[in-house]
């Protein structure tokens, strides 16, 4: 007896020893500032409520993202080109059983049992409903029910929470806590772009030979790019030569929509050689609508623009449009990068249900389906026309989905983004101009863009993706290839600076160094980081004035980074066509090699980027946060990119 008491005892005092001592908590993520756009309602929260909780878990590795990826895109590496597959990269960046068994732990320690919990398929998103009071002891926080001013909107949030310290560094965040539900995402994601009529009047496609006779009057040619861009002046400004491949996808979120009608209008006035009817190929993701309910310029001109500029200097290859999210609730990048990776998929649908839209989608007249994960191969070159404020969202969303960006680089995949239009500036919900009322827009409070904080762009400030500005042909020149232009101050203004999340990539130092070494800007950091040691954007530029776009049956002349995201990705996809046609592999990433090869470009040394009651910085010798690099010179590009492996 006494023996077995001795061994009780000892097994006891063995098994105690291997409880974790109780953790102190510590506090994981804070709001700084409240939120302008969300007040406390002060309604009394319902215990029973179920919160959906999603538990985004630390990927391994993926502090070793920025070297694998320069790895195979750096111009000196011995591996360049040499791409990961998908499933490599699902493998490599998974989190750990370690992470997953951390999590569920602690999960089963505060009563919540592992028959709760859901996994995604990458194994990177842990799911589980719990009551308001499971989540307030969970997370040692009080939950309020919040209003959104302008919508009425409830919402439910936390001012910060906490998680035992052992668990920190297996977490990214947690949702619903600190960020706002932001389901005004489809205002806030803004194109690129604005207009101007060009005074040819609107007609229906039966009245297309009136079109003709109208828009020919204006005698589109060489000499006049100035004042009317066309494929024809992009051609002849960047030396683009025709296709012979394609793997090209251009995003479009719903309800964002072409209309076939207008691509023939387009061709008709200024591409003859495509045929009538001739679109791209569509890819919907999910439930996505190329909807024709309704029609304006909001409606259809990002569509129209992008699909008739791509298609025009990429044809006869093929465009593929990645048509993403349905009528109801539409979708956010994230839809998209789960749609072309299911390894960022959550288990229920989204990315982040604070942010992403939600499938299935039981709505009346919405896509009730699983949503798509993974179903689709990312083309080569993918871009993409809209964007954020970064200080729309939390850093660590936006870090979470740069480092998606950074893996399809990996996987050999050229994401480009327009860098905004508002110069140094933001954009509101409703399209304003719009600057941060503190220092590093924190809170995401805007005033009226007259003062206050520079507002840098998102996903323009990731460094994994290549963020495209806005040029302009100088007044009264002609269109040659070596005939530098301006950065755009017709209508809108390149977007460009400094981010307030991501570091500067090591591909980025010497240039950066170089600009404020010659070019020390005078703001302070009242107006932005101005450490040195932070991303700047935009990388590269592209024309994005005065182009002709066929629009709701008329032509009118479009302005924005907008035209100039889809035609250097059209610069990139004949590069590409070169490569796999000598056997190589596609550019990929394609920054280190850009930042390597400077003379690839004419440099732009004039203009700025006006905003927030600034003149903006301006575009000088070498990279600048206006129009980067430069435009591109498409011999010298290829050259570059044809003497590596
Ligand atoms: C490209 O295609 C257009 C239209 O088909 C043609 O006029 C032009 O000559 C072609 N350019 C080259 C370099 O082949
Ligand atoms: C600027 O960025 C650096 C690096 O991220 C950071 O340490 C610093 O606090 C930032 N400065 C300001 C004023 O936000």
């Amino acid at each position: 007896m006494k023996l077995s008491f001795l061994a009780t005892v000892g097994s006891l005092l063995a098994f105690a020893t291997a409880i974790p001592a109780p953790s102190s908590y510590v506090v994981h993520e804070k709001r700084e500032i409240q939120n302008g756009r969300w007040a406390r309602s002060g309604i009394k929260l319902n215990r029973d409520i179920l919160i959906p909780m999603s538990f985004g878990l630390k990927q391994r590795n993926i502090h070793k993202g920025y070297d694998f990826l320069m790895d195979v895109s750096h111009p000196e590496s011995s591996n360049y080109g040499k791409h990961w597959s998908m499933d490599k990269i699902a493998e490599v960046f998974a989190p750990s059983m370690e992470t997953i068994s951390a999590v569920k732990t602690w999960l089963a320690e505060s009563g919540i049992g592992e028959d709760r919990i859901t996994m995604s398929k990458g194994r990177n998103w842990m799911k589980v409903d719990v009551t308001v009071d499971e989540a307030e002891s969970l997370l040692r926080t009080e939950y309020h029910a919040y209003t959104n001013v302008k919508t009425g909107k409830d919402h439910l949030a936390c001012d910060e929470y906490s998680v035992p310290s052992h668990i920190a560094d297996h977490l990214d965040f947690i949702t619903p806590t600190v960020h706002f539900d932001a389901t005004l995402k489809l205002k806030k994601k803004r194109r690129d772009l604005a207009k101007r009529e060009i005074g040819v009047k609107p007609h229906t496609n039966s009245k297309l030979g009136t079109a003709v006779a109208e828009a020919s009057n204006v005698k589109y040619s060489l000499a006049n790019c100035y004042e009317y861009i066309t494929p024809d002046c992009l051609r002849a400004l960047y030396g683009i030569p025709n296709g012979t491949f394609s793997s090209y996808g251009i995003v479009e979120y719903t309800p964002e929509a072409y209309i076939q009608t207008d691509l023939n209008l387009f061709y008709s006035n200024l591409q003859r050689q495509i045929p009538s009817g001739y679109g791209p190929t569509v890819d919907l993701i999910d439930g996505g609508v190329v909807q024709t309910t309704t029609k304006s310029f909001d409606d259809n001109g990002e569509a129209d623009l992008d699909l008739q500029y791509a298609i025009a200097l990429v044809y006869p290859q093929k465009i593929t449009m990645y048509q993403a999210g349905d009528i109801v609730e539409g979708a956010s990048f994230g839809n998209l990068l789960d749609a072309l990776d299911a390894s960022y998929c959550t288990s229920g649908g989204g990315d982040n249900p604070t942010y992403d839209a939600t499938y299935p989608d039981t709505a009346k007249g919405g896509y009730d389906e699983p949503e798509n994960c993974g179903t689709i191969t990312p083309a080569s070159v993918i871009s993409t026309s809209y964007g954020y404020n970064e200080a729309d969202l939390s850093a660590a969303y936006e870090i979470r989905q740069c480092n998606e960006y950074m893996k399809l680089g990996l996987a050999g995949v050229t994401f480009l983004f327009s860098s905004g239009d508002t110069g140094v500036a933001g954009e509101n919900d409703e399209g304003e101009v719009a600057c941060c009322t503190n220092a590093k827009c924190a809170g995401g409070t805007y005033n009226n863009g007259n003062s206050g904080t520079f507002n840098p762009a998102f996903p323009a400030t990731c460094p994994y993706i290549t963020s495209v500005g806005a040029t302009q042909i100088k007044p009264n020149t002609a269109v040659t290839a070596t005939n530098p232009e301006e950065a755009c101050e017709t209508v809108i203004y390149s977007g460009g600076g400094f981010s307030n999340v991501f570091a500067m990539p090591s591909y980025q130092s010497s240039a950066i160094a170089t600009y404020f070494a010659n070019h020390k800007p005078t703001y302070t950091s009242t107006q932005y980081n101005n450490s040195e040691t932070v991303r700047g954007y935009p990388d590269v530029a592209a024309n994005g004035a005065n182009y002709v776009v066929a629009v709701d049956g008329s032509l009118q002349l479009v302005y924005g980074t907008s035209c100039s995201a889809p035609v250097f990705g059209s610069v990139i996809n004949q590069i590409n066509q070169q490569r796999v046609a000598a056997g190589k592999a596609v550019v990929g990433f394609i920054n280190p090699t850009l930042y390597a090869n400077p003379s690839a470009f004419t440099d732009i040394v004039s203009g700025g980027n006006q905003g927030c009651g600034t003149a903006g910085f301006t575009a000088v010798t070498g990279w600048d946060p206006v129009t980067g690099l430069g435009t591109p010179i498409y011999e010298n590009l290829l050259s570059v990119f044809m003497a590596l492996a």
